[in-house]
């Protein structure tokens, strides 16, 4: 009895000093959202976020494990607050939307360790009304010079019971896996964006935004739905940096429904403005190229009789784009280093000179004559250091030959990018999402901005809003992409790309290129798709860049489908997402920049469904004629059913509502355009 009654007040104890006492806090613009720091009798530091009222986020501590010093999270008194508003609207020069409204409610509080070093640093919270993104931001200080961060210790306790949709970090496959969909409570070590349902229905992201010059955050679950950040490891160190620095903030998206995830542009709104000016150089696009019948092991990035980058087979896509106006023509294989086996020989790529079955002068004459701009490739196979010695030169032979948008690829395991820091150095191993790498990429990105030279990066670091900074990191891969639907087993099932759009793509664009018509992979594999989901894609999945990823010969095959990919817009004046669910199906609205015409792309997972989608978004006064490509009847994503597709027009305006049916593994693509 007594044992138990000493362990009740331990209980109460311990919750009064989690509580702690308030010492700030500071609410959204709309009021709903409101975000609390304690400090508890040792003097921790915690936050908590509460949403109406409710307590979505319970009291989670926030510090840092050092390796050269103390840690800091202890012993911490507030020195000073000050909160300010900000309300603006800024551009962005190509995008999901034209114009985005940045309006939050800030919070700096100061601490400082009351003994010891009198260590300081500050925390920034910036609460939106769609969520908030917090930051350490640490001033220079004579007992804090170089900071060695072991470890983050940023906790985010999820309060009600949550249902995550996630993949595991720091595994072999950096950021290819399937979605997982488990309780929270489930959750072994996530990469972010990591996704969130409550029980109540509320949506949650978990993410980072402006990761500049830092490791890149997991999240790793401690008891309960408790999770904390487990940085991305480094030689020797995960994080390296002199003070005064700052964090990249840590974000957390908050929806009612799944939709204001997707719509949220909370990510963006944390980074900094564009660094670059003018950058009507960079032309969102559509582009083909060799690259599926790579995949397919029809052609081959080596040199043979296989060989895809030849002069020849590559004049026969600049000729294909040319006819139907896509402006880019991407050619793997194009450079030396392709030979044997190239993913454990990463050194022997050479990116200033091509092979000599491809003659890129004669080629990027023959391009420009139609008006058509060849798509560099640089796959480094993790040789990073071997590619930054020839970074300058390389980028100089694509600008040189109005090659403006350069696709660039880390294939290794997780963990094994090579670094050399000086010639015959010790070679050390980097992670896709270290410090490192987030260096390597600014030098990237700021070497090829200065050429005009816009960057794709394939097995990338993860997309934390930077193309806000700098726009010309225009796309990226970072999930199991189409490639997996060619030699993959499993291929992506039909909830992947659902499970994307409410996971991945809140981090940003990617390159998932979409469009294969033929719904077919090696040796016949099927793919899990329907012919109109193929064409739904190019509205669901963003991308600046989009691929017409499959063959000529296929697309001739499917003049009405290559219709609609011919027609879709890249880069858009609005956007906005109708309906959906996390996993299982996503409907989504665009407007074409610069035009009056709209598209709508719909996705579903395997089970078949009806939407009635309201049109409300339409101008008013107008009527549209829509354009629709649907599944056809009885379609489905397995077996022949999948290539049933039904191309059918009506003429609609905003007070009406359009029904499609979405097969298993199905989609919907329509186009609206203005009828006088
Ligand atoms: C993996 C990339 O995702 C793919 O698009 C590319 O073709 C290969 N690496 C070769 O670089
Ligand atoms: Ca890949």
């Amino acid at each position: 009895m007594s044992g138990l009654i000493a362990a009740g007040l331990f209980l109460m104890l311990a919750a009064w000093s989690a509580h702690g006492a308030e010492v700030a806090k500071v609410a959204s613009p709309n009021g709903r959202i409101e975000v609390q720091l304690d400090l508890d009798g040792d003097g921790r530091l915690s936050y908590s976020v509460q949403r109406d009222g409710k307590r979505i986020i319970a009291p989670s501590h926030l510090g840092f494990i050092f390796r050269n010093a103390r840690q800091l999270l202890r012993n911490l008194s507030l020195s000073g607050q000050s909160t300010r508003s900000h309300d603006s609207h800024w551009e962005q020069p190509w995008g999901e939307r034209r114009v985005i409204r940045d309006h939050y409610n800030e919070l700096r509080a100061q601490f400082v360790e009351k003994d010891h070093d009198r260590r300081r640093f500050d925390m920034v919270f910036r609460v939106f009304d769609d969520g908030l993104g917090f930051r350490y931001d640490v001033p220079e200080q004579a007992t804090l010079r170089e900071a060695q961060i072991v470890q983050e210790l940023t906790e985010f306790a999820i309060e009600p019971a949550a249902t995550a949709w996630w993949i595991p970090a720091l595994q072999w496959n950096r950021e290819e896996y399937l979605y997982q969909r488990t309780p929270l409570a489930e959750v072994g070590i996530a990469q972010t964006p990591l996704t969130l349902r409550t029980e109540g229905g509320l949506h949650l992201s978990l993410h980072e935004a402006a990761l500049i010059d830092y490791a890149g955050m997991n999240l790793q679950r401690g008891e309960g739905q408790v999770l904390r950040a487990a940085l991305t490891p480094g030689s020797p160190t995960p994080v390296v940096r002199t003070t005064p620095f700052v964090t990249p903030w840590r974000s957390i998206t908050i929806s009612d429904d799944a939709a204001g995830l997707v719509d949220s542009n909370l990510i963006l709104n944390l980074n900094e403005p564009n660094r670059l000016g003018d950058v009507s150089w960079f032309k969102p696009a559509k582009y083909v190229g060799v690259w599926w019948s790579l995949h397919l092991d029809q052609q081959s990035w080596a040199t043979g009789p296989k060989h895809g980058a030849t002069t020849e087979n590559t004049r026969r896509y600049i000729d294909f784009a040319a006819e139907n106006g896509f402006r880019g023509v991407l050619v793997e294989g194009w450079n030396p280093g392709w030979d044997g086996d190239w993913f454990a020989n990463g050194w022997g790529f050479d990116f200033t000179r091509a092979t000599p079955d491809f003659d890129l002068p004669a080629l990027t004459a023959y391009a420009a004559g139609k008006g058509v701009h060849l798509i560099g490739h640089h796959e480094t196979a993790c040789a990073v250091s071997h590619y930054e010695r020839q970074l300058d030169k390389a980028l100089d032979l694509d600008a040189q030959h109005g090659i403006d948008v350069v696709k660039t690829g880390y294939v290794c395991d997780a963990g094994q990018i090579e670094r050399q820091d000086t010639p015959d150095g010790p070679i050390l191993r980097e992670w896709h999402e270290g410090q490192w790498m987030s260096r390597h990429n600014q030098r990237v990105l700021e070497a090829a901005a200065k050429r005009h030279i816009a960057i794709n990066s394939h097995e990338p670091m993860k997309d934390t809003g930077l193309r806000r900074t700098w726009p010309n990191w225009v796309s990226r891969e970072g999930a199991r992409g189409m490639e997996y639907n060619a030699w993959a087993q499993p291929p992506n099932p039909p909830e992947h790309a659902v499970n994307l759009v409410y996971t991945r793509l809140l981090a940003g664009p990617m390159d998932y290129t979409p469009g294969i018509v033929s719904l077919t992979g090696r040796n016949g594999q099927e793919i899990p798709s329907t012919l109109a989901r193929q064409l739904a894609l190019y509205v669901a999945i963003y991308s600046p860049i989009q691929m017409v990823a499959d063959l000529p010969e296929h697309y001739a095959q499917h003049a009405e489908a290559f219709q609609f990919i011919k027609d879709v817009a890249v880069d858009w004046e609005q956007s906005q997402t109708l309906a959906g669910e996390v996993g299982e199906y996503a409907a989504i609205a665009r407007q074409q920049r610069g035009s009056d015409i709209w598209f709508i792309g719909a996705i579903n997972d395997r089970h078949a469904r009806d939407l009635k989608l309201s049109l409300g978004f339409l101008a008013p006064n107008t009527r549209y004629r829509a354009e629709i490509y649907r599944d056809g009847e009885g379609a489905n994503w397995q077996g022949e059913a999948r290539f049933r597709m039904t191309r059918e027009q009506r003429t609609v305006s905003r007070s009406d509502a359009l029904s499609l049916w979405l097969a298993g593994g199905g989609g919907a693509a329509v186009r609206l355009v203005p009828v006088k």
